[in-house]
């Protein structure tokens, strides 16, 4: 399917240059009506919906994700976003007094506050371990990250794909590494699946959180944690509800625990096996691989355009369908909302610590033109230099 024709199925404002599916994804039409299509039969007998039908349904929904992600149909559990994943096993895992969780420095800034949060309640440390720029191959960034680890070690924290830099970063080198060392791995794949596929049983981690609303397109509010069978009764629900201790327990305590939190609209997971079948009726994989193509070659005309230096080599080990660079201004919220209201580009411009990065994503219904508008956007603003200094 053309890009035009993608782009049709998609309820984006056409007055908008939209580069940033990254944060929020965006859901194509048939996928939201089914959505809608839930929502409204689940008014018309909510409590037959609530407590029956939608069980059924969110049985089988978990099924088609459990297949998609290649894992074991009980050990994947939905919830709303990633941060609520994080929270989840930050508030169960048994920190002590001097245990450290090794991250990176370029995780997404509120997973590193719930860390730091449950970390110091705990004694333990937070150690966001610096990554060095540009990243030249997978050994050595094994070699750099596993500086930061020691005996105290409990955890590693890692993203799939980060947020800021838009990397894909070699997690299944890590999660290698970190059992080879008796360390547990928790995978941050918030912006991973629908960009890359996911396999659970090859990368065996022992947490993984993915976001279905950001690349899989399901409506805002869907995402899942799997954690390995090994860790699922540490993993206590975040609101304790009927499914603890429940009356009539499933196959498994770890999904009655995180099932059932009070009353709830949770149609939006059970559009999760509409989103797979849209992608393979659209051939995503194809889609996917031309929007990494436009992606990676328009790379490298922004970093001269903004005299910036590479985050990484040009190639798929890094680079799926996000691209960042830095750049230098002071004042990144201003600049991004002068994009916005002035050029009508939605595109990122984003904090990590000291740097600011702007970040285009590439979806099935971007092309080469949207890539120019940006272009020709800061082409400008570096002329006019009130927020873009090179
Ligand atoms: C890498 C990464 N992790 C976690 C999250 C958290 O997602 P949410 O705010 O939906 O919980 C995001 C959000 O964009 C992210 O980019």
């Amino acid at each position: 399917m053309n890009y035009t024709k993608i782009k049709e199925q998609f309820y984006l404002d056409p007055e908008i240059t939209f580069l940033n599916f990254g944060s929020f994804g965006a859901c194509p039409k048939p996928i939201f009506k089914e959505y809608q299509r839930l929502q409204l039969l689940m008014e018309r007998e909510p409590v037959h919906f609530i407590t029956r039908l939608g069980m059924e349904l969110w049985a089988q929904s978990r099924k088609a994700l459990s297949e998609y992600i290649n894992c074991n149909y009980d050990d994947v559990i939905y919830v709303t976003n990633p941060s609520y994943a994080v929270n989840i096993v930050a508030k169960s895992f048994p920190l002590k007094q001097g245990d450290e969780i090794l991250a990176t420095n370029i995780e997404y800034g509120a997973c590193d506050k719930t860390w730091e949060y449950y970390c110091e309640k705990s004694g333990a440390k937070y150690v966001r371990q610096a990554i060095q720029f540009p990243l030249v191959s997978k050994e050595q960034f094994i070699a750099d990250f596993f500086e930061g680890c020691n005996e105290r070690t409990k955890l590693i924290f890692i993203s799939h794909i980060t947020s800021s830099t838009g990397l894909r970063l070699p997690v299944e080198e890590v999660c290698f590494e970190a059992r080879k060392r008796g360390i547990l791995c928790f995978v941050d794949g918030a912006h991973a699946p629908g960009q890359i596929p996911i396999d659970m049983l090859t990368l065996n981690p022992d947490f993984y959180t993915g976001a279905c609303h950001k690349w899989m397109m399901t409506p805002k509010g869907s995402s899942f944690l799997y954690v390995n069978k090994a860790h699922q009764m540490q993993c206590e629900p975040l609101i304790v509800s009927w499914g603890y201790k429940a009356l009539f327990p499933s196959a498994s305590v770890f999904q009655d625990w995180h099932t059932v939190q009070g009353s709830r609209d949770y149609t939006a997971f059970l559009t999760i096996p509409q989103s797979i079948q849209f992608m393979k009726d659209n051939d995503w994989i194809s889609v996917a691989a031309r929007c990494r193509a436009l992606v990676q070659s328009n790379a490298v005309r922004f970093l001269r355009l903004l005299n910036a230096r590479p985050l990484c080599p040009i190639s798929d080990d890094y680079l799926v369908q996000l691209y960042s660079t830095q750049i230098q201004t002071h004042e990144p919220e201003k600049f991004y909302m002068h994009l916005f209201n002035h050029y009508k580009i939605e595109v990122p411009v984003m904090r990590q610590d000291d740097k600011v990065f702007i970040r285009y994503s590439v979806q099935g219904f971007n092309d080469q033109n949207d890539l120019d508008r940006l272009y020709e956007a800061l082409e400008l603003e570096i002329k006019r230099g009130e927020y873009l200094k090179l």
